[in-house]
């Protein structure tokens, strides 16, 4: 395996389940948390324990019996959520609290009604609370990617001081593009003096498509978590979705010199599990997981196919769990397909 492991930060229960009607019940988000175990992911972002007796019940009860993973909980910056999440969280193998912020100029002006010192003196005081219960505890700057850098290198800067083990870097309304995503981690390791004290992580959103590229062009940069949810279900047009990015980094190993520790043969388990729970299908011609994403119909690729798969297959189906590629029968096949 070349280069860096990537840390595989699986936000589906959360951020995922913030899709528009994909709400998942106790028992199906038990269940898909056994599934991101058996993916191998690293984190299990479980829930957001303030927001409902039933989002906190989910992450207790995910904390209090899943195991080979780590298990985090999201919470504003504020000692009551830090408080609730602990109490969610504390049974679980190596917790994380997971403390978010908003840092960007907009997000102060109109709804935090706050100054930048106040937001650094609250991101400092909470990451403090937060460490009196543990030290894996993840700060993330909400709407980084439209927020002055030298204003998030200052904040990162003293939230590692303060504690903070992981800080992550969101593109929360999928503005970015690729070159700029990356320039901006650059400018982060660079500027950050003690960043050698944290893991860079990222998390994109998919609004202009780009979530994956974004993602990609970051660990290229230095980031070294990828937050990502399956078939890229989240918050408006979603997340980065980890079955893209996974593969992408494993297909491309010659470009992206790093890998993840990802089980990718149970990546089409886990995405039919996450359409079936949550009622959103997958569309047939996306990446990696669409029915149509091993299908072969034009006789000229299926004759080339079955004389040698690689001839139009970058991906061999079986690394993603599939017993075998297929050849479909339709206007455009020919001969050899149909023998
Ligand atoms: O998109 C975002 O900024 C988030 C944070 C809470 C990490 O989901
Ligand atoms: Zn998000």
């Amino acid at each position: 395996m070349s280069g860096d492991k990537i840390i595989i930060f699986d936000t589906t229960l959360r951020d995922g389940e913030q899709s528009p009607g994909a709400s998942m019940n106790m028992q199906e988000k038990f269940r898909l948390a056994q599934q991101l175990v058996k993916l191998n992911v690293d984190v299990i972002e479980a829930g957001f324990p303030i927001a409902s007796k039933g989002d906190f019940d989910c992450v207790k009860n995910i904390a209090d019996h899943i195991r080979d993973v780590r298990v985090a909980g999201l919470c504003r910056c504020n000692k009551k959520d830090i408080d609730v999440a602990w109490d969610a969280l504390k049974n679980g193998e190596d917790p994380r609290i997971h403390a978010f912020l908003a840092t960007s100029d907009i997000h102060l002006k109109y709804k935090l009604k706050k100054t930048r010192e106040q937001i650094l003196e609250l991101a400092v005081a909470s990451i403090k609370h937060a460490a009196k219960y543990t030290s894996n505890i993840e700060f993330s700057a909400e709407d980084a990617t439209r927020s002055d850098l030298d204003f998030v290198c200052k904040v990162f800067e003293a939230v590692i001081d303060a504690g903070a083990t992981t800080v992550n870097f969101p593109d929360t309304t999928g503005y970015a593009m690729p070159d700029e995503h990356a320039a901006q981690i650059k400018y982060l390791m660079g500027k950050i003096p003690n960043i050698d004290k944290a893991i860079l992580s990222v998390h994109c959103h998919n609004d202009l498509g780009l979530a994956v590229a974004n993602s990609l062009a970051a660990v290229k940069a230095g980031a070294r978590q990828v937050e990502c949810t399956i078939n890229g279900i989240g918050e408006r047009a979603g997340n980065t979705a980890m079955e893209e990015f996974v593969m992408a980094v494993r297909t491309r190993a010659d470009l992206m010199d790093v890998h993840t520790k990802v089980v990718t043969e149970q990546i089409h388990t886990a995405s039919r599990l996450v359409s079936t729970i949550t009622g959103m299908f997958v569309q047939p011609n996306k990446a990696i997981v669409g029915a149509n994403a091993f299908l072969h119909e034009s006789g000229v690729h299926q004759d080339g196919v079955l004389k040698e798969r690689t001839t139009y297959e970058i991906i061999n189906p079986s690394d993603i769990g599939l017993s075998k590629g297929n050849i479909v029968l339709g206007k455009h096949s020919g001969r050899h397909a149909l023998k």
